[in-house]
C-alpha cells in the first residue's frame, strides 16, 4: 500500500528541491548539517534459514561499542514485520525477545548512539513506513531530512512517530514503492543527502534485504544459505569469515543464497572476498571483567606484532604499505598529522619522533579544527591521518580536504578496509586487533610504534641517522613488549594508589617534552571512564595560570621520564608540593631522587627518552581503570561516549 502516491497526485505536490530564492541548486553542493537526529550506530541484518532473533542479538552485542542508548530489531514473522525497540542497553531488548520468542528467518537490528533527539523507545530503530510493511535501520545522518519530512507531511499528513531523520527514509521508500523494493530504495537514495548505511526489509518481498552504503561503514557477510549485513566485522565473526567490503554509493541485494552489489548506475559490480584471518576470540572478553583490562594486557602482543611484521630477516624496517621514495621524501617540506582523541595524542608523539629523527617540520592538529582552518597545503605536503577505526568522520573529512588540495595521504589505521585506509595513498596498519572498549589503550600504543617506525623509516631513507643510531633505536623498540609485560606483571601498587585516590574530583597531569603528550593521554583516560575532571598541562606552563588551582591534597600526576628534563620536573614537583599537592610521579627505574620530592613513585623500565611514551602510558591506563572500577563506573561503555564517532 502506498499512502503517499494518491495524495501527491491529488495535491499536485512537487518533490522538494534545494533552492535559494527560487534558483535550483545542485544537490551535492548542499551539505549543511541540520539539527536532527544524527546517529553513529551499529546495523546488522540476516537472511537465511536459521532463527534470526539470536543472530541479531549476537551481532548487536558485538556492535554495542558503536552506541548503546537504545537497541531494536525488526523481524518478519511470516505474516508481518514485528518491530521491538527499547531505550537503554541491549540487554533490555534481549530480555524482551527471549520472553516473546518471535520466529522468523529475516530481520534487521540496530544499536543507537544519539547526539540529537533523546534516546527513547520511539526514536530507536528500526523505523517503519505508515503501514509497517517496510522496516529500516540507519547509521549516519540525512542532512536534508527536514525538507523531505515537511514535504511528506504536506502530501500525507503527519504520520511520523519519531523525531529522527532516519524515519524519513522509511517513508520515502514507501513513497516510491511500486512492488520493487530495490527500485524504491534507488529512487529514495537519489533524494537523500548525507551519510548512511541502511538496511531495509519489506513484508511484501520476504526473500530479500536491501542495503546501501554512503560514507558510513557497511560490510556483507557471506554464508551458506544465509547472508548478513553489519557495520563492522566482529558482528559477524561467529558466523562467517568471508566478507565483502561495500564501497560508497553501492546498493546490495541480499537473498538467502545470493549477494548482488550494484553501483550508482544500477550495474552489477564485482568484489573480491575479504577473508578475515584474525581470531573471533579477539572480540571476546576471555575471562577479563572488562574489555579495557583485556586490551591493556594485549599491548605487548599488539606492539610486538606491529613492529615485527615490518622487519626483514636483518631486522630492517620494511614498510610494504608505504611507497614513499627518497625522492618523494625530499620533496616533502611539511607534514600534517591529523586525528581525534587518543589517536591525536599518538600524533603528538609522532610529531616529536618525525622532527627528531627525520628532521621534517610537522604540524599536528585536531581533525575537527584542521578541516575548517584552511591550512596551507600543496603537493609537497604529506598528510598523516591516525585513526583506530578509520571511520571517524572529522578525520576522514580532514583527509579529503588535504587530498583535494594535493597532499599525499599516509594513514595509520587499525581497521583493514576502513574508509580512511581506502582513501589513503599509503597505509600503515597497526596490529592491535579489534579494540572494543571505548577508552583506547592498545590502539594508542600500537599507533606509537607505528609512528616511530614511520619516523625511523623516513630518517633512514633521508640518510639522517647513522647505522649505530638506527640500530640502537631498533633494539630498544624490540625490547619494549617485554618491558610492557614487566609493568603489567606488577600492578598492585597502581591499584592501591587508585583505591586511595578514587574520591578526587580534580586531577592534573603534568610533564615536559614528550611526557606532555603522555600527560594528555593519561588525563583523557581518567576523565572518559571515571568522570573525574582532569587536565593535562606542560609543567613549565603551570605557573602561568593553573598553579592557582593547586591546593591542599590536589592530586597531580607528574611524568618525569625524560633524562634531560628530569631536574626541571623535580623543580615543578616541588612547586606544586609546596602548595599542598599530592604528587604521584612516573619515572624511569633507577631515578631514586624523585622519591624525595614526590609522594609516590611508579617506576617504568629504563629505555631511551624518545620511546618512554609506550611504557609510561601503561601505568596511567591501569590507574584510570582501577579508579573507574572503584567509582562503580561502566568502564567499557562510559556515559555519553561511543567508540566510533561517525558524526561531526
Ligand atoms: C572516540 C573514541 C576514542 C578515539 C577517538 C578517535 O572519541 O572514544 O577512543 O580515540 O574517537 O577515534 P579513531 O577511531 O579515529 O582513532
Amino acid at each position: 500500500m502506498n499512502l503517499y502516491k494518491d495524495k501527491q497526485i491529488r495535491k499536485g505536490s512537487k518533490f522538494p528541491q534545494n533552492t535559494i530564492r527560487g534558483i535550483l541548486l545542485p544537490k551535492i553542493k548542499i551539505r549543511i548539517l541540520l539539527r536532527g537526529e544524527h546517529n553513529m550506530c551499529g546495523v546488522v541484518g540476516y537472511i537465511g534459514e536459521k532463527q534470526v532473533a539470536p543472530i541479531l542479538i549476537e551481532g548487536l552485542s558485538k556492535l554495542e561499542y558503536r552506541g548503546y542508548d537504545s537497541a531494536g530489531v525488526a523481524i518478519l514473522d511470516g505474516t508481518e514485520i514485528k518491530v521491538r525497540k527499547y531505550k537503554g542497553r541491549m540487554s533490555i531488548l534481549e530480555e524482551h525477545l527471549k520472553e516473546e520468542n518471535i520466529k522468523g528467518t529475516l530481520g534487521i537490528g540496530h544499536t543507537r548512539w544519539a547526539t540529537h533527539g533523546e534516546p527513547s523507545d520511539r526514536n530507536s530503530h528500526p523505523h517503519t513506513n505508515c503501514s509497517g510493511s517496510i522496516a529500516l535501520i540507519h547509521n549516519g545522518i540525512i542532512e536534508n531530512y527536514m525538507k523531505l519530512k515537511e514535504w511528506l507531511i504536506e502530501i500525507n499528513g503527519d504520520h511520523f512517530k519519531s523525531e529522527t531523520d532516519s524515519e524519513v527514509i522509511a517513508h520515502l521508500i514507501d513513497y516510491f514503492y511500486e512492488g520493487d523494493l530495490l527500485d524504491a530504495v534507488y529512487k529514495a537514495i537519489d533524494k537523500m543527502e548525507g551519510a548512511y548505511a541502511i538496511g531495509v526489509i519489506c513484508k511484501d518481498e520476504p526473500d530479500k534485504i536491501i542495503a546501501v552504503r554512503k560514507d558510513s561503514p557497511l560490510i556483507v557477510g557471506i554464508g551458506e544459505n544465509e547472508n548478513f549485513i553489519a557495520s563492522d566485522i566482529p558482528a559477524l565473526l561467529k558466523y562467517t569469515r568471508n566478507m565483502y567490503l561495500i564501497e560508497n554509493d553501492e546498493v546490495v541485494l541480499l537473498t538467502k543464497d545470493g549477494i548482488k552489489i550494484f553501483n550508482e548506475l544500477r550495474q552489477i559490480v564485482k568484489r573480491e572476498v575479504l577473508k578475515v584471518t584474525w581470531d573471533a576470540q579477539a572480540a571476546e572478553k576471555e575471562g577479563y571483567t572488562h574489555f579495557m583490562m583485556k586490551e591493556i594486557n594485549e599491548q605487548p602482543k599488539g606492539v610486538h606484532d606491529t613492529l615485527h611484521r615490518r622487519l626483514d630477516k636483518e631486522g630492517n624496517i620494511v614498510l610494504d604499505g608505504i611507497k614513499i621514495t627518497k625522492e618523494d621524501l625530499e620533496k616533502i617540506n611539511k607534514i600534517y598529522i591529523v586525528a581525534c582523541g587518543t589517536a591525536y595524542h599518538a600524533g603528538l608523539v609522532g610529531k616529536y619522533a618525525i622532527e627528531k629523527f627525520a628532521k621534517i617540520p610537522v604540524e599536528i592538529d585536531i581533525a575537527s579544527e584542521f578541516r575548517y582552518r584552511d591550512p596551507f597545503i600543496d603537493e609537497n605536503t604529506l598528510f598523516i591521518a591516525v585513526s583506530q577505526s578509520g571511520e571517524t568522520l572529522d578525520t576522514l573529512a580532514a583527509l579529503r580536504e588535504a587530498k583535494r588540495k594535493g597532499a599525499r595521504i599516509l594513514s595509520i589505521v587499525n581497521v583493514v578496509g576502513s574508509s580512511v585506509s581506502r582513501e589513503s595513498d599509503d597505509v600503515f596498519y597497526t596490529w592491535a586487533g579489534p579494540e572494543i572498549a571505548v577508552a583506547s589503550t592498545k590502539a594508542y600504543t600500537t599507533q606509537l610504534v607505528s609512528m616511530y617506525l614511520v619516523a625511523l623509516h623516513m630518517a633512514v631513507t633521508k640518510g639522517m641517522l647513522t647505522d649505530v643510531q638506527y640500530k640502537t633505536y631498533m633494539e630498544e623498540l624490540k625490547a619494549i613488549p617485554e618491558k610492557i609485560k614487566k609493568i603489567l606483571g606488577n600492578t598492585e601498587k597502581i591499584q592501591q594508589l587508585a583505591d586511595a585516590q578514587f574520591n578526587n574530583e580534580n586531577v592534573f597531569y603534568i610533564g615536559r617534552g614528550v611526557d606532555v603528550a603522555v600527560a594528555y593521554e593519561g588525563s583523557l583516560k581518567l576523565k572518559e571512564i571515571s568522570y573525574i575532571h582532569s587536565e593535562a598541562i606542560a609543567a613549565g606552563e603551570l605557573k602561568h595560570g593553573t598553579i592557582a588551582l593547586v591546593e591542599q591534597d590536589r592530586l597531580i600526576v607528574a611524568l618525569a621520564t625524560q633524562d634531560k628534563l628530569y631536574d626541571k620536573m623535580l623543580s615543578n614537583i616541588q612547586e606544586v608540593r609546596a602548595r599542598g599537592a599530592y604528587v604521584i610521579a612516573v619515572a624511569k627505574e633507577g631515578n631514586k631522587e624523585i622519591e624525595k620530592v614526590a609522594d609516590k613513585v611508579i617506576y617504568i623500565p629504563d629505555t631511551l627518552d624518545e620511546l618512554t611514551p609506550i611504557l609510561s602510558v601503561i601505568p596511567l591506563q591501569i590507574f584510570s581503570y582501577y579508579i573507574a572500577v572503584a567509582r562503580g563506573c561502566d568502564v567499557d561503555k562510559p556515559k555519553n561516549l561511543a567508540k566510533s564517532v561517525t558524526v561531526e
